[in-house]
């Protein structure tokens, strides 16, 4: 079944300015071009009264496996900005790194981020200058990767969800991006959930479908958990790289920031009128989003659900050339005592002076040097010790590693993973494209005091 325009203005909700490009025809295309507009904007969330945010023209934007984009970053803000495609295998000028990868975007300037995506999925383009205060103002949007042979389902829908930290004027809270407390301990929280930045959507589904939902959280901090009562719910993909077996999972789905699952769900026909979706990370759950379901007279089965049709990614069983650690360590409750700062060795009352709490193999901060220099083609082990007290959404740039995910209990290519205190994770990956590429913390307040190095791949 394919969508009309008209399905699908209504399963996508109130959503403004929508962006749905016609059904692709790949003979006539060479590239797609878009002119992504940073800005201030406003959500309404309570009657009659906007939420200044920061935002991007394109409340999604969606690119075609294997076919060139160029996007030109247009900045209309009152500062620098630069835009990271989260989990898209690019060329490292495109990266999107503010100071690494290039100089950030000025004022009123813009630039043209030129890339043609190898992986088909969910991802998503999110501001890399000051990014703990970038996204908490909002600035990001998903990217749906069309696979280049179409994946069958009734409606593909996105289910990208936030926290937003609010003060009493219904205004985000400015006042605690400085927080250091907060980045101490588990990072800024927020107070209020938006999933694809509405307050409680209410999506339009019919009993017998079948529907793929694009999970994704982009919260600073937060490490959310979801239920799917009275639906069968399939996984499909981690951060945008299909699972081998689709698997099915009737449990919550725990999501932390930056991570995205695709999962599939069935409606049943014998399902109510209507379904809540819980959001049960907090001390309260929390009604995140509600499923509208029409009856059909149709009494179609689905079959099993086929998995995605695989990206280029490396054989798992590759050799490993190079044996890294990485213990991480500070934190409230930790017992950090002194760390490199700017090539400095600092005590840890200096270290708070300079609002850095958090190391990676002793260091706060981004390193001189990089954690290992690699080749091209190389086979890379990174052991990730957490001795925090804290757990870390640790995510690695310009490629996808293999990790144990306690989700589909499985090892699997990922480009976010969680690592709780105390336990110790390896991640393994092939060196692919010459750069400098980021490894950090995606509790943003996490990488902003400290937690984030490189490694460098040349030929
Ligand atoms: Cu999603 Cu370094 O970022
Ligand atoms: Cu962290």
């Amino acid at each position: 079944m394919k969508l009309t325009r008209r399905q699908l203005l209504k399963t996508t909700g109130a959503s403004a300015a929508l962006s749905y490009t016609a059904p692709f025809s790949v003979a006539d295309a060479t590239e797609d071009t878009f002119q992504l507009h940073a800005q201030p904007q406003s959500l309404y969330w309570f009657a009659n009264k906007a939420t200044d945010v920061w935002g991007y023209s394109h409340n999604r934007l969606e690119f075609q496996q294997h076919i060139p984009v160029s996007v030109k970053l247009v900045n209309q803000l009152s500062e620098p900005t630069t835009v990271h495609w989260h989990g898209v295998r690019v060329p490292n000028a495109m990266d999107g790194v503010s100071g690494l990868t290039q100089p950030p975007v000025q004022a009123g300037e813009s630039f043209t981020y030129q890339f043609t995506p190898k992986d088909a999925g969910t991802f998503w383009a999110h501001a890399h200058h000051d990014t703990y205060r970038q996204l908490a103002l909002g600035l990001y949007t998903p990217i749906i990767v069309k696979e280049a042979q179409p994946y069958q389902v009734d409606q593909d829908l996105l289910f990208v969800a936030d926290d937003w930290l609010l003060n009493r004027k219904e205004q985000i809270d400015k006042d605690s991006f400085e927080d250091t407390h907060a980045w101490s301990h588990g990072g800024r929280m927020g107070n209020f959930l938006t999933i694809n930045k509405e307050k409680t959507p209410t999506f339009e589904v019919t009993a017998g479908e079948r529907v793929r939902l694009r999970l994704m959280n982009t919260a600073n901090s937060r490490v959310m958990e979801f239920t799917f009562p009275d639906v069968e719910v399939t996984l499909i993909a981690k951060d945008g790289q299909p699972l081998k077996t689709p698997i099915p999972h009737n449990e919550s789905i725990l999501i932390a920031p930056a991570e995205r699952y695709d999962v599939i769900i069935d409606i049943p026909l014998t399902s109510k009128k209507q379904i809540d979706i819980i959001e049960s990370s907090g001390k309260k759950p929390f009604l995140a989003a509600r499923w509208n379901i029409t009856r059909t007279t149709s009494n179609s089965e689905y079959g099993a659900v086929p998995a995605l049709p695989a990206n280029p990614l490396p054989n798992q069983d590759f050799a490993v050339q190079h044996n890294i650690k990485l213990d991480m360590q500070g934190g409230a409750m930790g017992n950090l005592q002194a760390a490199l700062y700017k090539g400095e060795k600092l005590t840890v009352r200096e270290l708070v002076k300079n609002k850095q709490t958090w190391t990676f193999n002793g260091i706060a901060n981004m390193p001189e040097q990089p954690l290992v220099t690699v080749k091209p083609g190389d086979g890379v082990e990174i052991e990730l010790r957490n001795e925090t007290r804290w757990p870390h959404a640790m995510h690695m740039h310009g490629h996808h590693f293999l990790a144990q995910n306690e989700v589909t209990g499985s090892t699997i290519w990922q480009d976010t993973t969680l690592v709780m205190p105390g336990q110790s994770k390896i991640i393994r990956f092939v060196a692919e494209t010459e750069g400098k590429w980021l490894l950090h913390c995606h509790m943003l307040e996490h990488q902003v005091a400290g937690m984030i190095t490189y490694f460098e791949v040349t030929g």
